[in-house]
Parts: structure tokens; sequence; C-alpha cells
């Protein structure tokens, strides 16, 4: 079986093919972000028109590189939502004629479920497992117990992890996208330096809180004198604080899916993944709670299309497939995934 799959529900018009076994014959990600770099983020209406200009190109190339045609392809995969709409609808409808074209199933993939599952794509992981899902636009800890199927422990009540890191580096007057940039000041930085707060640390349940995170660190640096000087260290000490709350959570979600599941797999997925500090430091909790730990590799936990192509092989194989009239869905929570279309 082998799927081509489209990903466009933010800045990165990326397009892949996959087969079954595993094998990714193709994995091409075009970035926008010099587009966006002067907006210090995504503007929504620059991305979209962005897609449009790029995804013929970024599909040709796709399939140029995975060495077969598309009358040899399974299936069409593209990221229905959740996502920026304008973004989303280009890949949907890019996908809906190619497999109107080619006679080919469509498979309308949830971007959250395409970081979920890209585990099982990496690391031929059984379910059920635990995730940790960690973006730019969510932070959630779920049951994964199969394609459409989750239970979700956790979500955090205000900003997703990946924000955090985003407006932290804004503060901090670091580029855009903050995420890599606090990661690189970070290492140069005391964690010690500042005492951040952790919210949410030693409550009971899976919720997680950034905002009163992300307000101390503001405070902080305009009380600064000269807050260039302490950018690596305010960034340190950040991601300090996003690593303890992120342990402290996940580790009673360890104890919930251990008395529901018995001992598991933790698996780490989503942007916020990319980020060595906090992997290391939930791999030592994983250890600690005799729970394996899986990471994607970076590359793959950032927005890409293979995860996409791997979900649609995910969801062909249970005959899930969606009628070219399905309709983009801005908001789809992983909770709500439609089993059948
Ligand atoms: O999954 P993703 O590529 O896009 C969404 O679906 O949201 O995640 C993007 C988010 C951004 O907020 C970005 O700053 C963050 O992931 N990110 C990181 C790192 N790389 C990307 N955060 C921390 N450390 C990183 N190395
Ligand atoms: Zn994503």
């Amino acid at each position: 079986m082998i799927v081509l799959g489209i990903e466009t529900s933010c800045d990165e018009t990326a397009a892949a093919v996959v087969r079954d076994d595993r094998a990714i014959l193709s994995n091409i990600v075009f970035s926008q972000l010099e587009e966006h770099r002067p907006y210090g983020g995504v503007v929504p209406e620059i991305a979209a028109r962005s897609h449009l200009v790029h995804i013929d190109d970024i599909v040709r190339r796709a399939m140029a590189e995975s060495g077969i045609d598309f009358a040899a392809l399974d299936g069409v995969a593209a990221t229905g939502g959740p996502g920026l709409i304008g973004g989303v609808l280009v890949g949907m409808m890019t996908a809906k004629a190619i497999a109107l074209v080619h006679d080919l199933p469509l498979l309308a993939v949830n971007h959250l479920e395409a970081h979920a599952l890209t585990a099982r794509l990496t690391d031929d992981l059984r379910f059920p497992y635990l995730l940790l899902l960690v973006s730019g636009g969510h932070c959630q800890l779920l049951a994964v117990e199969g394609p459409g199927a989750y239970s979700l422990y956790g979500a955090t009540r205000d900003d997703a992890v990946g924000e955090a890191f985003d407006k932290t580096a804004k503060l901090l007057g670091l580029p855009y996208p903050g995420g890599p940039a606090v990661e690189q000041a970070a290492k140069r930085g005391n964690a010690e330096r500042f005492a951040f707060p952790r919210p949410m640390r030693g409550r009971a349940g899976c919720d997680f809180s950034f905002s009163g995170l992300k307000t101390a660190v503001a405070r902080t640096i305009q009380a600064l004198p000269n807050p260039a000087a302490d950018t690596a260290d305010a960034a340190a000490s950040f991601q300090a604080a996003v690593a303890d709350i992120l342990v402290d959570r996940t580790g009673n979600a360890i104890g919930r899916f251990r008395r529901e599941h018995g001992d598991g797999t933790l698996v780490v997925a989503g942007g916020v993944a990319a980020n060595a500090t906090l992997r290391a430091r939930l791999a030592a909790l994983a250890d600690a709670e005799s729970f394996a730990c899986a990471a994607p590799p970076p590359a793959l936990c950032t927005d890409n299309a293979a995860m996409v192509a791997w979900a649609g092989i995910e969801r062909l194989r249970l005959g899930l497939i969606d009628d070219l009239d399905f309709a983009p869905r801005p908001r789809w929570p992983l909770d709500d995934a439609p089993v059948a279309a």
C-alpha cells in the first residue's frame, strides 16, 4: 500500500510518499518561514497564498523523488484540519483533484492524529500507548488506542506549549519561530538564574497551564536593566520550568495509563518534541517509571507530510475513506475524530 500525503495546515507546504512497510519514499517540506518572519508569526492570508503558489511543485517533487507515478498510488491523504482554513483548503482541494483524476481513495487526516501516529511509522509501536502531544497549537496527554480512538487525559487550559515558547522568544527579542531559538539560547544560559513558576505542578490530573509562566517571564524581562545581557539565562530558566511542568503532568498520566492498561510506552510528538532538553527529561521520567519512551526524529516532529501519508495508510487499512465532499474542519479535537466518514 502506497499513499501520497499533503500537509498545508500552517506554514509548511509539504508532500510525501509513504509505503505501508514504513518506508518513506519521499518527504518534501517547503517552509514559508522567510515570508512570515517580518511579522513575527504566521500571517494566515500570506500562508494560504503561498501554499497555492507552491503546492503543485511540491507534490510533483515528492512524486518524482519517490520513483513511482500516480497510477501506483493506493490513496491520497491530506490534512483536513485543524489548522488555518485557507491552507487546509489548498491542500484538501489538491488531494481531491488528484483522487478524482486518478480514481484514488481520499483520506482526510486530522493533523493531530498525524502527529499522534508518527511513532508507529518510526518505531513500529503497538496500541495502546500514552501520548504527550506538544505543538504550536496544542498541549495534551492522551491514551492512543487506535486510529480514531483516543481518550483525553488532560490538556492545556490556556496557551499551548509551543505558543509559550514563541511568545517567550518574542519577549526575549529572539527570531521567529521561537522554539528552536529559545532552545539555542538556553544552551548558553543558567537555568537556575530565574525562579519562574511551575503552574499546576503537584496538582492531581493531567491538565496544563502556561499563561502564568508567560506572564512571569514578561514581568521579569521588563524589570531587567539590560535584557539583552540576560537572554540566555531567561531562555534556560523558562525551558527548565516547561520541562518541570511537562514531567510533573506526564508523571500523573503515566500513573493513570498504568492503572488502565499496565506498563507501556510514552510517546512524545509534535513540534515541541524536537527540543532535545525536553526529550531527555521525558525519557528520564519514562525510565524511572519503567515505561519505554519514543520520540520521532526532530524532522518528523515538526510539521511534515510523511506523518499525514502514514495516518492515511492507517485509515485506509481500516477502510476509513472520505467522500470528495469532505468539508475541512478548522477545529477538530482528537477525541472527536470521526471513526467513519
Ligand atoms: O507541530 P508543529 O510543527 O506545528 C503545529 O502543528 O503547531 O509545532 C510548531 C511549534 C512552534 O510553536 C515551535 O516554536 C515549536 O513547535 N518548536 C519547538 C522546537 N521546534 C519547534 N519548541 C521548542 N523547542 C524546539 N526545538
Ligand atoms: Zn503540527
